[in-house]
């Protein structure tokens, strides 16, 4: 191998596995990237605060995929941004439409602290077909002040939720955050599970099937190259795009300055670049003590935006216990190299497809604390003229 090419793939290797631990070097992101995250002053629109909150939501990939329309006083209508979808690893927009929901759910926490009631209409246009998305709106929200309002506990939590893809401790959550986490969900018609220590194999069969579709992703080249896609490197792309997965490490950034990470072409599945991205997984997965998972009867749209509210719901409670979430959805994901193991997880969790769906499968545990992702400006999810 000549070796501009072994430079090339090594550093390959490297910007993987930082991807995967991306929270390590958080600290270090450009502050305007952050900004989101300090909580909002009160302006002359309620409606701005409310989603200075929503828009802390998690996305899958950090795409940020809300656009909203204020044009109709008291009313929120969001949208999907058909340029921010996921084709090659979310082929249905699946994870797209959970990711709506998430939105929803911290708008509706954040609009019950105001006292305001968030009457929301999902697809008041009509509902997307199973394969693909159009410009039609996801839901339409309106607000009005309601005395009975009760407000939401978890609303406190959402400063300070955070994935986070550490390696975890070895010790199980306990059993009263397990029990917080599935009473959480209860407004959803929606099953959850865990599995821990106490069902050892059992659990070695889910850490089996993670290890092998995080190993079919990465070795996809399509796959992994639309998470190159959306790589941020340093600190000037993250401050740029404020979405995506940020990576700030020096050496992964001097590597990239220098030209020798070439993210518009895929690794051997053979080379550092991926074989030292499926080892670090492999490593945090072998202590990982505990996976969460959400299973719906159904996958319609609507099903979908709320498995999205039931996981930030999920993610919230697991925030105020001290427990981390890290979701696994390669298993999940419906393109064809992953049909084995999306089928050996629907079977593993009693969820025969297509009555059934899982939609979240996540690691769960203590970990040592990480950073938060980058946040846009708040004026860039507001459709344009229409503030
Ligand atoms: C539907 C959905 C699917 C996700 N899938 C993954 C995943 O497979 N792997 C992962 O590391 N993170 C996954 N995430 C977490 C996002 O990457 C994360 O929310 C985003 O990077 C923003 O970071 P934050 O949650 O710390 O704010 C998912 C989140 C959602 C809502």
């Amino acid at each position: 191998m000549q070796r501009r090419q072994f430079i090339r793939l090594t550093g390959g290797g490297v910007v993987l596995g930082a991807t995967a631990g991306l929270s390590a070097c958080d600290t270090s992101l450009p502050a305007e990237a952050l900004q989101a995250w300090s909580p909002p002053a009160d302006g002359p629109d309620v409606r701005h605060w409310l989603l200075a909150h929503a828009i802390l939501a998690p996305h899958s990939h950090n795409l940020q995929s809300w656009r909203v329309d204020l044009s109709v006083p008291d009313q929120i209508t969001l949208f999907i941004d058909l340029d921010r979808l996921l084709p090659e690893t979310d082929p249905f927009s699946r994870q797209m439409m959970m990711s709506q929901g998430t939105f929803l759910e911290l708008l509706d926490m954040a609009a019950r602290h105001k006292g305001l009631r968030a009457d929301i209409e999902l697809f008041p246009e009509g509902a997307f077909g199973p394969k693909t998305l159009d410009g039609r709106p996801t839901a339409r929200v309106r607000l009005a002040p309601d005395a009975s309002i009760q407000s939401e506990p978890l609303f406190q939590q959402i400063f300070l939720r955070r994935t986070n893809r550490e390696a975890y401790e070895d010790r199980p959550p306990q059993a009263v955050a397990l029990t917080s986490i599935e009473k959480s969900v209860e407004p959803h018609p929606i099953r959850v599970g865990f599995v821990g220590t106490d069902q050892p194999g059992l659990l070695r069969r889910h850490r089996a099937i993670a290890m092998d579709a995080w190993r079919i992703e990465m070795e996809t080249s399509r796959t992994i190259l639309e998470s190159y896609k959306v790589l941020r490197i340093g600190p000037k792309e993250i401050a740029q795009h404020r979405d995506g997965i940020a990576v700030n490490a020096p050496l992964l950034r001097a590597i990239d300055a220098l030209g020798l990470f070439d993210r518009t072409v895929a690794p051997a599945p053979d080379s550092m670049a991926v074989t030292s991205q499926v080892k670090d997984f492999n490593a945090k997965l072998a202590t990982t003590p505990a996976f969460f998972f959400m299973v719906t009867e159904g996958n319609d749209r609507a099903t979908q935006v709320t498995a999205g509210r039931a996981y930030a719901r999920a993610q919230l409670v697991a925030t105020a216990h001290g427990l981390s979430m890290h979701p696994l959805q390669q298993a999940l994901q419906e393109y064809p190299e992953q049909a084995e193991p999306y089928a050996d997880i629907h079977r593993l969790l009693e969820a025969p497809s297509p009555r059934f769906t899982v939609q979240m499968w996540s690691r769960l545990g203590y970990a040592p604390a990480v950073g938060h992702a980058p946040r846009r400006r708040l004026d860039a999810f507001i459709l344009p003229g229409r503030g």
